[in-house]
């Protein structure tokens, strides 16, 4: 293929931008860009993938991207490419967006982004600002201007195109962390808390300032390895924060105390923030589990003894199982049971199943021959793939058609969608009446008046002081 025709103008607000892996962050990151009016090529190495978000498919689900990817398909703003090579060639800013999986030490892998910066150093024909998108362990940045310094210096490479006569090729390399949560990734790169910038060099400086003053958000300037560890630091943080109110989860079963009102009460505290302390089936997701195993495995590697990020991880693996024997106490012996599972993505708003503890809950009782009915308005394409439809396992059209003839229903996304059932039409499609929610959408009194077996996360069977339920409604705290 040939190289796109984009010209490569210097001036810092003009200059072409490419993106590089167009998956959950690099698409929303592309589109975001070019929504911001710059010019954007978006390029993957999967020929497949660039095929259909050409034809206007994203891929994946994430709310407003179809729209989006429409729209700039359209205004020729962005410009899908499957040559990589031709893509850093036609950009001068180079997002790098592609995936950093996990090796079996925990460890990051990050051959893809090593990749990434061959390419550039072989396709180096004027200044370019290479910036790190994916979430890498600190001090990457320093091996990518390593690595390209190594490759551009061989026979073909820029230091080729010096001794010609057209002098050196300069380039910078920055870190600009993506924060973007799934499902609401246009909204988080739109409106971001604040944007961190690690740069090595006033250049790099400019230019970041420069693209993102259009949002008018917080920018935090640092270099390139505190950048870095600002993004595992948060991920880890944020696990932490759920991991700890599922330990008080389980306290508060203990004590007959509501885990909900506990997380108001110390949520209320700005120095602690509500955010993030929803008891429940605990943390999946491609960037937590992950993320966390990474940093952990940074800190080792550094001698540093981060002990505590193991007990959060511990923790959360925990939950499965105290998920798994409250379906145990309810239902006594599993065999032959009937399952309707609500929710199947590893949160609201995606079809990602990703480390999905939902995946992870169902396997026990499935392996000790229960029935499985399966539904979850948007992730069911990608767990038949993973999950085959079977004599045990059906998928169904919609969560009353998953009640159908339960034994038990286990609510494991916190689909807004869910809130609204009506219980009486639930109830009467049931064999036995239990509800077993792992996420706390209701309220215990309304769904017990409605004539169910409760069992949720953290909030034992009880009345607390001054709370009346209505009955016939849910009420709903997603
Ligand atoms: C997370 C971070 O929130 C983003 O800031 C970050 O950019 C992203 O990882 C990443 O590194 O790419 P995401 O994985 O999309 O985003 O999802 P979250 O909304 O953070 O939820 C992660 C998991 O925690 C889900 O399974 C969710 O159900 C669970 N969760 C969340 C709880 O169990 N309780 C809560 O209170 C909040």
């Amino acid at each position: 293929m040939s190289d796109i025709s984009v010209s490569q103008d210097f001036s810092l607000d003009k200059a072409a931008i490419t993106v590089l892996g167009l998956g959950h962050i690099g698409l929303p990151t592309a589109l975001g860009l070019a929504e911001l009016g710059r010019q954007v090529i978006g390029a993957d190495d999967d020929a497949a993938k660039v095929q259909r978000i050409r034809a206007g498919d994203p891929n994946f689900y994430e709310p407003g991207l179809v729209e989006l990817l429409a729209k700039h398909l359209k205004s020729g703003q962005f410009q899908p490419q499957e040559d990589v090579a031709a893509a850093v060639r036609a950009g001068s800013i180079i997002f790098i967006c592609v995936g950093t999986p996990q090796k079996a030490s925990g460890q990051a892998d990050l051959g893809q982004v090593q990749a990434v910066a061959q390419v550039v150093a072989r396709n180096l024909n004027g200044y370019k600002l290479l910036i790190e998108k994916s979430t890498v362990p600190a001090i990457t940045a320093q091996w990518l201007r390593r690595t390209i310094l190594r490759y551009s210096s061989r026979k073909g490479g820029p230091e080729d195109a010096s001794a010609s006569g057209a002098g050196p090729v300069e380039f910078d390399v920055a870190s600009n962390p993506e924060f973007l949560r799934e499902a609401r990734a246009l909204e988080d790169f739109f409106h971001p808390n604040r944007i961190v910038c690690g740069v090595e060099s006033e250049r790099a400086r400019r230019i970041l300032e420069n693209l993102y003053s259009p949002l008018k958000r917080p920018l935090v300037v640092t270099n390139t390895s505190t950048a870095e560890l600002i993004k595992h630091a948060a991920n880890a943080f944020l696990s932490m924060k759920i991991s700890f109110i599922n330990m008080v989860s389980d306290l508060c079963e203990k004590v007959g105390a509501d885990v909900g009102a506990v997380a108001r009460g110390i949520g209320l505290d700005n120095r602690i923030g509500p955010q993030f302390l929803d008891a429940g089936i605990g943390y999946g997701g491609y960037c937590f589990p992950k993320d966390l195993r990474a940093f952990i495995h940074l800190a080792e590697e550094h001698g540093v003894d981060f002990g505590m990020l193991q007990e959060v991880e511990h923790v959360n693996q925990s939950r499965v199982e105290v998920y798994v024997s409250k379906i145990r106490q309810a239902l006594w012996n599993l065999r032959g049971k009937i399952l309707g599972v609500l929710g199947l993505a590893f949160k609201a708003g995606t079809d990602d199943i990703r480390e999905a503890v939902c995946l992870k809950i169902i396997a026990p009782p499935r392996d000790e021959g229960c029935i499985l009915r399966l539904y979850d308005p948007q992730a069911m394409p990608n767990t038949e793939r993973a999950l085959p439809a079977s004599q045990q396992i059906s998928y169904c059209t919609s969560a009353y058609g998953a009640a159908q003839g339960g034994h038990a229903l286990l609510l494991l996304t916190e689909w807004p969608e869910f809130r609204d059932l009506d219980l009486s039409r639930l109830k009467s499609l049931m064999e036995v009446p239990v509800l077993v929610d792992g996420r706390n959408p209701f309220d215990p009194g309304t769904v017990r008046q409605a004539g169910f077996e409760y069992v949720s996360m953290g909030r034992p069977d009880m009345k607390p002081a001054g709370q009346h339920s209505h009955p016939g409604t849910l009420a709903a705290s997603f």
